[in-house]
């Protein structure tokens, strides 16, 4: 059976795009299911429905516990026979229940080199900020494992940009989005391909038959 994929978004969902584009070729390989969103209003829903993808919006709000809305988000993943989970600008943390059922199964991207420049408050513009701040003549993007800690897990690959002397945290985003965007349909074909083993918590990636 081919990869069934998640995809988790809470904004505009170009990295979505971007994957749902590289997987058209060959969906009998990989396929996106559906896509969730804890924020109604995110692009990527917009983007799913326009593609007649199912699109479901799921937050925390809509439950009276934390409890049934995981249930409520583990039913979902298992009606539509889900074995990889995206998080492709998902701004929330991931509950312990659904990574211990998809260990090794989840899969995030991130806008800059883990393990630096990862973890609280790290995200969107301020990965930027902090890298031009510090002075790295380098970025990139992060696609890893996903752990019970925020940009935590183990790296899969990582896809290096310069950081150019008159960057602004804006010009950086751009090029480091462009990054992202190749990065994550590459990680996905290579479990798309079974060329991803984790072995004793390390990532192996098989080479080219
Ligand atoms: C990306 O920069 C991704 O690395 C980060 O959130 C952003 C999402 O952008 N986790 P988009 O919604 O895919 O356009």
């Amino acid at each position: 059976m081919g990869l069934k994929i998640a995809v988790f978004a809470s904004g505009r969902g170009s990295n979505f795009q971007s994957l749902y584009n590289a997987l058209r070729e060959d969906a009998e390989k990989a396929r996106i299911v559906v896509v969730i969103s804890n924020n109604s209003d995110a692009g990527a829903l917009a983007v799913a429905r326009s593609l007649h993808l199912p699109a479901i919006h799921l937050s925390q709000k809509q439950y009276s516990s934390h409890a049934e809305f995981v249930e409520a988000v583990l039913q979902t993943l298992e009606s539509f026979q889900v074995n990889l989970i995206v998080l492709a600008g998902y701004m929330k943390k991931i509950d312990a229940a659904i990574i211990g059922k998809y260990r090794n199964r989840i899969i995030n991207i991130h806008p800059a080199l883990l393990p630096a420049f990862g973890g609280q408050g790290m995200y969107g513009i301020h990965v930027h900020e902090a890298v031009i701040a510090s002075g790295a003549r380098a970025s990139g993007a992060t696609v890893h494992i996903v752990d019970e800690e925020f940009d935590h897990g183990k790296i899969i690959l990582q896809e290096t940009v310069p950081v150019e002397p008159n960057d602004t945290p804006e010009i950086l985003a751009e090029r480091v989005l462009k990054a992202e965007h190749k990065l994550l349909p590459r990680v996905v074909r290579l479990f798309a391909e079974n060329k991803i083993e984790i072995i004793n918590g390390e990532v192996h990636i098989r080479k080219p038959d």
